[in-house]
């Protein structure tokens, strides 16, 4: 098949309402005076989505009538295939409940499956939607927070068995991969995990949008495919969204293979107002089937493409600024750094990366007290623009 992307194409994404560049939510976000600042931040990427999934869109566009709609089987059928495919597990259709991003869905689950007061159990540093959904509906957040061992982050086990055995705990999120970490979870570390929240009663969300997104010489392992236990224990997060650059289009799955779990997930879904059930949406369900089908080979380049950007930033800001610290990346296209070692209070060291590089990172703390000194790059874009961004951080801060 003829190559017909360029993941080094520049493209103007100004006037598209994009959370990731619109200056008002910079503003918003970073403080007056942001609406400049070069946008690595959001987790969505600047490069097209591969083309069948355009014309998935535009053949149904072209029909003019969005009526009420059903997710058309072949979406299960795309989905089961590529799980099936790339991450070696049998998913059965009736396992899937369609919901309008996974962030959303976390919240349904919460509310469904917790009362108001519980803790649900997440580690920091972790994706900061986990812990508003918890906190924004009542109930309460019990830290198990990750930690770097020579280098590299690790789950602490001896930590989560005693936090599992507060009888409040009813419910964890594991992020699989770990944003903002860059993890893939092995095998031992998701069974040790698993373990110990079903021994405590524990029901584990998984959250595993980043699955496609794995670097070389990494594999990622579905939480529910390491044993029944699991999966009768577990809710998957999944989505298209992040892989193929779709997030706007508000359409993931849930996955659950445990028939009660997923009976009284349904029935809150309806409650919520979602109608048969179905909370994805039309052209998410049809972009996400086109993407599955057809757009194998374009995510096989991208991972290429992802892999050598953070290479470049790793080599160039870890040389340009002494003492930086960027961690390996095993999957998602987030990368994260250590800079404390450059001396910078928190406030001074935000200030110089907004205010004088001109640059819009996650900031460490926004996942976790234990991400302070951190940052969190968003590594999917043109190469240029992470030149860019990296020439002005090391100019700024050195
Ligand atoms: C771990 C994780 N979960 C969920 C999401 C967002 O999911 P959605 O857009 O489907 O709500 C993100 C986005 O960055 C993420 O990193």
């Amino acid at each position: 098949m003829k190559k017909d992307w360029n993941f080094d194409e520049m493209i103007d994404r100004s006037h598209t309402a994009s959370m990731k560049w619109e200056p008002e939510v910079l503003n918003r976000v970073f403080g007056k005076g942001k609406e400049g600042l070069l946008p690595l931040w959001v987790a969505d990427m600047d490069f097209k989505c591969p083309k069948p999934i355009r014309i998935a869109m535009e053949s149904r566009i072209s029909h003019q009538i969005y009526g009420y709609s059903l997710t058309d089987p072949s979406y299960y059928s795309a989905l089961i295939s590529w799980y099936k495919r790339r991450h070696q597990w049998s998913i059965a259709k009736d396992w899937i409940l369609t919901t309008p991003g996974v962030v959303p869905a976390i919240t349904y689950m919460i509310q469904c499956f917790t009362n108001p007061g519980d803790k649900v159990l997440i580690q920091p540093p972790v994706y900061y939607p986990f812990a508003r959904s918890i906190l924004n509906n009542g109930r309460q957040i019990q830290e198990n927070p990750l930690q770097i061992i020579d280098g590299h982050y690790k789950m602490d086990f001896d930590d989560l068995e005693i936090k599992a055995k507060d009888p409040r705990v009813k419910l964890a999120i594991l992020c699989s991969p770990h944003n903002p970490v860059g993890r893939v979870w092995k095998h031992d570390e998701l069974e040790m995990f698993g373990k110990i929240c079903i021994k405590n009663n524990i029901l584990i969300i998984s959250d595993e949008i980043h699955c496609d997104l794995i670097m070389p010489g990494h594999k990622h392992t579905c939480f529910p495919t390491l044993s029944e236990e699991f999966a009768q224990h577990s809710l998957t997060g999944i989505a298209a969204s992040k892989t193929f650059n779709l997030a706007g289009l508000q359409q993931s799955s849930i996955i659950i293979p445990n028939s009660n779990i997923r009976a009284r997930l349904f029935t809150h879904l309806e409650n919520l107002g979602f109608i048969n059930g179905v909370g994805g949406t039309l052209f998410g369900a049809i972009a996400t089937t086109a993407a599955y089908d057809e757009a194998e080979e374009w995510l096989d380049d991208l991972l290429i493409y992802l892999y050598d950007n953070f290479n470049f930033l790793k080599t160039k800001l870890e040389q340009g600024l002494s003492g930086v610290k960027v961690f390996d990346l095993e999957g998602t296209y987030l990368a994260w750094a250590d800079f404390r070692k450059l001396g910078h209070d928190n406030e001074a060291q935000i200030r110089l990366l907004e205010e004088t590089a001109k640059v819009g990172l996650d900031h460490g703390n926004w996942f976790g007290d234990n991400g302070t000194g951190f940052e969190r790059f968003n590594i999917a874009c043109p190469r240029t623009i992470l030149e860019k961004a990296v020439e002005s951080i090391i100019k700024a801060l050195k």
